[in-house]
């Protein structure tokens, strides 16, 4: 019987789904992560989200892993060249959470616009505020403005048919795509940055979008321009978007993701009035952690069928 550990929290009809297809099951989302190496040489799979980190130590001490679930998208929590080099499958959920990572990013699109956040934060410590800010925050609306996408896959296509039901427009680059039902494609990323009013990121990190949203990129977005990243935080210098809030250059900076995280206190990020943050929780929903899961399981279940 193949023994299976789940070390990050999934819906629950996995356990199930796993017992059925013969697997014995091991329920460990509450260890500590520094504790997975002295236990994971007993196991021939694991499936996770991205909080475990399946590299160094504790691939070193997987001697017996076989198949790796990620239920989830991205695979960068995962050490992929190690895993081919060991024939280790590795299978992820790329459909699962898109309708929830695309709601995310249009609740910042929304909640920058008409500063929500700024709002709630400034009544609650001083209610007397109250008039005062009804006039500072005199807004748009977005029906009208556009949306630029870096990447125009399953989330940045499910992102643009909601801010276009909205009354926007939508645009987009992508590197591996040309041509898009709902997404007028450009021929660049400067070609999407000079028009967009909203700038919504949706890469995998990489080498080749390590830091892409830097300095020079930034200079080219619209005076005012709302960056959302509901990616991954690697994929924007923190630095280079601090200082364009700053500058008043950038108008929002909105994030579900940090270059580490958690971000540190002293992260400047943290303490400026135009940033929206969200703690990683683009996939974090009833439902589309339901999806990732059971469809983790399932992969995972044929990965080992076809070893
Ligand atoms: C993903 O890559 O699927 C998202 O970033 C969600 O990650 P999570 O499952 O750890 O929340």
């Amino acid at each position: 019987m193949p023994k299976i550990i789940l070390t990050d929290k999934l819906n629950e009809k996995v356990v199930k789904i796993l017992e059925k297809a013969g697997f014995e099951v091991k329920i460990a989302w509450d260890i500590p992560k520094e504790d997975l190496p002295k236990i994971i040489g007993e196991y021939d799979a694991i499936i996770v989200r991205s909080d475990t980190k399946v590299r160094g130590d504790l691939f070193d001490k997987a001697i017996n892993l076989k198949v790796i679930g990620r239920a989830g998208v991205g695979l960068d929590n995962i050490d992929m060249e190690t895993a081919l080099a060991r024939n280790i499958k590795v299978v992820n959920t790329p459909a699962a959470t898109t309708n929830s990572v695309a709601e995310l990013a249009l609740t910042m699109v929304l909640s920058s616009t008409r500063d929500v956040v700024k709002g709630t934060c400034e009544i609650k410590s001083d209610p007397s505020r109250f008039k005062s800010m009804k006039k500072e925050l005199f807004s748009s609306e977005i029906d009208g403005k556009t949306l630029g996408l870096i990447g125009t896959g399953r989330i940045g296509t499910s992102l643009a048919v909601k801010c276009k039901a909205l009354g926007m427009k939508a645009i987009g680059y992508d590197a591996y795509v040309a041509e898009n039902p709902v997404v007028e494609m450009k021929l660049s990323v400067d070609d999407v940055l000079k028009e967009a009013d909203y700038i919504s990121l949706h890469l995998p990190l990489n080498k080749e979008t390590q830091h892409m949203i830097g300095r020079d990129v930034i200079s080219k977005m619209k005076k005012g321009a709302v960056l959302i990243n509901c990616a991954r935080g690697g994929i924007v210098d923190e630095h280079a978007a601090h200082d364009a809030l700053e500058s008043g250059h950038l108008g929002y900076y909105c994030t579900d993701v940090f270059e580490n995280e958690p971000p540190s206190s002293d992260n400047p990020l943290l303490h400026h009035e135009n940033v929206i943050i969200s703690p990683h929780i683009g996939a974090q929903t009833k439902e589309g952690n339901m999806r990732a899961s059971i469809q983790a399981a399932e992969r995972v279940v044929e990965a080992f069928k076809e070893l």
